[in-house]
């Protein structure tokens, strides 16, 4: 009999470990693996800069993980709202939750809540065509933007609004974004740091990157970059060297400019109705703590994008810890039968390949507590989710909307794919579910089995007609989903324009 075995969320931490439990498993297995999203890899689709796209391949790997034999993916299946702790573990010898970290840490500064202030969360969501934004959310109507925080994300944030749209023409940013970025009239990026250049958390390779923009030029103050690089780790003192090396450019009068400001912290977002500035206090260190100085500048930006980290969400009947906002584990060990992986275990930080060595150390521990184990499992998860009217999205499923991605960039003659959002993956996943079912084309799913209609509803929340119009595939996801998404949209749209 094999082990079976869930895993909750499909990014690098839950393919990892559907990977490492068929590699470890001395035994046969058999691995699902849900994800909320009808599409799979997490923040590979869905976070990872589209202009990085070597980056990008790494869903190659991926996806040979979730075509090996006893690897299944079912997509559209939300933890929490569809399935719940119990239902697993009814269903599986053990579960491994990977469910990454997916909401921005506050910031705590009067102001925060203003309409135009944003997380990063959002704002990358929305340029990668994820199905919680929709596409029509942000309008770059200011000419001058704050971005708070110096880490990796911070840095794509920055690039993304500095590069035009043609330079982004070959990525797989969904076309009414992309419509959205070359209307943009951002002219001024100004990227703060509440710390030194040596306490910067971006790596040097990425912040290179920004003294190589065609678009913009970039500015360093000489005294906010005089740190001394002796005794600093290498790649620290990569990224001190660079920056100084950028305090001393002339300006090129590039369209638009980046400023990189360090020792200045936000107190306070400032405006009416919507942002109109941004208030920054200059710091230093005292006992290694950062305090303001009481000197104060103020920025006269139009958008706050707040770039200061993420962070996991608690799981329904999962131990978290709300201190270091993870589930609490001994090497992946959460309690009998469950375990944890990626993000949700260590906390937002690492490159991709980090959840790998990640994943693989939950799973020896899962096989050493099970092995010698009788099965603990009783119920089949399929029945139950067609009992609640779901139909999960497929493996091919997901293969459908990739070629109908792949078929949309040939028609617009931009690069490898472009991202379907909102209306158009909802019709080519209906269609995938239709013919799944051997109903013949033009049928409506009969109720019961609306599982793909449900993930079309969540992927239509992006709402691009566009897109869907270029796919030729408009009108076919004319579902209720559609409809509350564009209620939500509105809503969202007043509060970040
Ligand atoms: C904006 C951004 C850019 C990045 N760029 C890079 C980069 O260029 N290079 C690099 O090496 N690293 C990069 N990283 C880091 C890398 O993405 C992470 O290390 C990695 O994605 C973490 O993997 P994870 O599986 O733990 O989480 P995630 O990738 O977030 O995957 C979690 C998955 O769980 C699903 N899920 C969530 N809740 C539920 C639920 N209740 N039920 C079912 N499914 C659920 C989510 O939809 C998601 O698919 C980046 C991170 C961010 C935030
Ligand atoms: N290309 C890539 O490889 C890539 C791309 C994107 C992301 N990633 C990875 O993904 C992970 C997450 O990246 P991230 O950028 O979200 O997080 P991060 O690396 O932790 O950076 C967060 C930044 O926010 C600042 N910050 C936190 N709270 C703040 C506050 N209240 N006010 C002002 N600033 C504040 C931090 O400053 P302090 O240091 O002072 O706290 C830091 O500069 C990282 O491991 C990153 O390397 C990798």
């Amino acid at each position: 009999m094999s082990l079976r075995v869930a895993v909750v969320g499909s990014g690098p931490a839950g393919v990892y470990t559907a990977e490492a439990l068929t590699r470890q498993a001395t035994g046969p297995v058999e691995v699902d693996v849900l994800e909320r999203l009808p599409t799979p890899y997490g923040l590979v689709r869905y976070g990872v800069a589209p202009d990085h796209t070597s980056i990008k391949s790494i869903a190659g790997y991926l996806r040979r993980v979730l075509e090996q034999p006893g690897v299944r993916f079912l997509g559209g299946v939300e933890f929490g709202r569809d399935v719940s702790r119990e239902d697993l573990l009814a269903c599986y010898d053990a579960v491994v939750y990977c469910t990454g970290a997916m909401v921005d840490r506050r910031m705590g500064v009067p102001g925060e809540d203003l309409p135009g202030s944003v997380a990063a969360t959002d704002f990358v969501n929305w340029y990668c065509g994820h199905p919680d934004v929709p596409a029509d959310r942000f309008l770059l109507d200011s000419p001058e933007i704050a971005v708070i925080g110096v880490g990796n994300v911070a840095v794509d944030v920055v690039r993304i609004l500095a590069k035009t749209a043609e330079e982004l023409r070959d990525t797989d940013v969904p076309e009414e974004v992309l419509a959205r970025l070359a209307a943009s009239r951002v002219k001024t990026v100004h990227m703060v740091g509440r710390r030194g250049p040596e306490h910067a958390k971006f790596t040097l390779k990425e912040l290179r990157e920004l003294g190589e923009l065609a678009n913009a030029d970039v500015r360093v103050r000489p005294e906010e970059a005089a740190a001394s690089v002796e005794d600093l780790p290498r790649q620290v003192r990569g990224n001190v060297e660079v920056l100084q090396s950028w305090a001393a450019r002339i300006p090129a009068g590039r369209p638009r400019r980046l400023e990189v400001r360090f020792w200045m912290r936000p107190v306070e977002i400032l405006g009416r109705d919507r942002v109109e500035a941004l208030r920054l206090e200059r710091t230093r260190l005292a006992d290694g703590r950062v305090v303001g100085t009481g000197a104060f500048e103020v920025l006269p930006v139009g958008m706050v994008l707040r770039s200061v980290g993420y962070r996991s969400v608690p799981l329904p009947g999962v131990p978290f810890s709300e201190a270091t906002m993870t589930v609490p584990n001994e090497a992946g060990r959460v309690a009998d039968r469950e375990y944890v992986a990626g993000w949700l275990k260590r906390g937002p930080s690492g490159v991709i390949g980090t959840n790998k060595s990640d994943a693989a150390e939950t799973v020896r521990t899962l096989l050493a507590d099970l092995s010698g184990r009788a099965p603990a499992r009783h119920a089949d998860l399929e029945p139950l989710l067609a009992r609640r009217g779901l139909a999960p999205v497929t493996y091919d499923g997901w293969r459908a909307v990739e070629a109908a991605e792949a078929a949309l960039a040939r028609s617009l003659g931009r690069g490898e794919r472009v991202k379907l959002a909102g209306a158009a993956m909802a019709a080519v996943l209906e269609d995938r579910g239709r013919r799944e079912d051997g109903l013949p084309d033009g049928t409506e799913h009969p109720e019961g089995t609306a599982g793909a209609a449900s993930a079309a509803g969540a992927a239509s929340a992006a709402g691009t007609a566009g897109a869907a119009g270029a796919a030729g595939t408009a009108g076919a996801a004319g579902t209720a989903g559609a409809a509350g998404a564009a209620g939500a949209q509105d809503a969202e749209g007043l509060a970040a324009r």
